[in-house]
């Protein structure tokens, strides 16, 4: 690939990569906007397709990753390696605040803190067995999708585009982006709530027919609760340890990246309840929690004290305030885009509980084509529906994430084109 001079070592590659798309989601989009942009320069292109937080960090996270800086310029403020699961104080304003305080029985021990959500969906894979079957929506975040093709969980992509062996539960505006529990049985489920990338969220009654269905099949739900922040209904369930039975049966990751601005300074964290069991080939009960910590402490040295200081200032008085204006800004900007996509005659879904604002295409256009037209007529990036997953097709996500003026100016733009 890289030319005559490419030489064939001995050594073999994960062939389940080449089972992939050329390029992950994102960097394959800004592949085609550098494109443009380089064909075209000097236009003014707003970027509202990643899902990448714009505004400043907190006032109150700043101050403490400072004084942690100094702190480490002090013989006696110094940290070398960190406890592997995190600085105990953090897990312990975090189990208070995000789990205690809603009536979810989570303890500090039970939370992992790490540089990402991301990279916790996709590691958790490695402590699971290769055999389990596992369902995730169609459209879903690619992540889920490409962690378990990478892992060899999946046969071949098939032509639309969904790999075999995957189970695949549609979204769709008929089931309202709801998906249907199988009648199958499944080992692994993949929710995610508010939904990346549909913008749906799910009630608690809805949630609990959910963790019946684990308890009942005895399967793992994986709980990606990214986005609870921007939940603007306190009726609506910000963790599923909300559900009587989830300590059984789900594993919840959580991140600091889309409240509090983190994604540039990664933190995030992850829940295993002490007593959720898979078991070994010979039936024999193995708990998550101890095989999460064995990968964990073997494989990851931890965030760094600055950062974990910077997040344990998420929970005081100032930043909850600072965490909470960011949010409504956000949701300030979703509310101007559904309501300028509305009024210019686009059907819209999502960006009520979420960061973001799912359309449908316009008639005769694919996902990839509106994009296109987007980058071209209005110098918009979004991001294709179709890269979300095949049932994804003829749709659109409209990222949230910008300051207000680029907002403004791009629903100005699509308005009236
Ligand atoms: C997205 O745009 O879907 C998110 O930014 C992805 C992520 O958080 O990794």
């Amino acid at each position: 690939m890289f030319g005559v001079n490419a030489i064939a070592l001995v050594v073999q590659v994960n062939q389940n990569y080449l089972k992939l798309k050329a390029g992950y989601l994102f960097p394959e989009i800004s592949r085609r906007v550098k494109l443009f942009t380089e064909s075209s320069p000097g236009l003014d292109v707003i970027r509202l397709g990643i899902g990448d937080v714009t505004e400043p960090l907190p006032l109150a996270c700043r101050k403490a990753m400072k004084e942690a800086i100094d702190e480490m310029g002090t013989s006696s403020g110094f940290h070398g390696y960190g406890p592997e699961q995190g600085y105990f104080w953090l897990r312990e304003v975090i189990a208070k605040h995000d789990f205690q305080a809603r009536g979810c029985p989570i303890n500090p021990d039970e939370i992992f803190v790490s540089d990402g959500s991301k990279c916790d969906t996709s590691n958790f894979l490695e402590i699971l067995g290769e055999g389990n079957s596992v369902a995730v929506t169609d459209p879903v975040y690619p992540v889920y999708v490409d962690s378990n093709v990478m892992a060899g969980r999946t046969g071949p992509a098939q032509e639309s585009g969904q790999f075999l062996g995957l189970s695949y539960l549609p979204l769709n505006a008929r089931n309202d982006f709801e998906a249907q529990i199988p009648e199958h049985h499944v080992d692994l489920i993949y929710l995610c709530f508010p939904n990346n990338p549909t913008g749906a969220v799910i009630t608690r009654e809805k949630l609990a027919r959910w963790v019946d269905y684990a308890r009942q099949h005895r399967s793992l739900i994986l709980f990606d609760a990214a986005y609870e922040a921007f939940i603007q209904n306190d009726d609506l369930p910000h963790s599923i340890y909300e559900i009587e039975g989830a300590r059984e049966c789900a594993i919840e990751f959580r991140s600091f990246s889309k409240n509090a601005g983190f994604t540039g300074t990664r933190c995030a964290f992850t829940v295993v309840p002490k007593g959720v069991c898979g078991h070994a080939g010979n039936n024999e009960l193995v708990d998550l929690w101890s095989l999460w910590n064995r990968r964990q402490s073997t494989k990851f040295n931890g965030v760094s004290y600055i950062v974990q200081r910077g997040a344990e200032a998420v929970y005081s008085q100032q930043g909850q305030e600072e965490v909470q204006a960011l949010v409504s800004f956000y949701m300030q900007n979703s509310a101007i885009i559904r309501r300028h996509l509305a009024g210019a005659g686009f059907t819209v879904f999502g960006g009520e509980h979420a960061p973001y604002v799912w359309i449908k295409v316009p008639d005769g256009l694919d996902s990839w084509g509106f994009f296109d037209f987007l980058l071209q007529k209005a110098n918009v990036v979004g991001t294709p529906g179709s890269g979300f997953g095949a049932a994804g097709e003829g749709y659109f996500r409209l990222s949230a994430f910008n300051s207000r003026e680029n907002v403004q100016k791009a629903m100005k733009r699509i308005s009236s084109l």
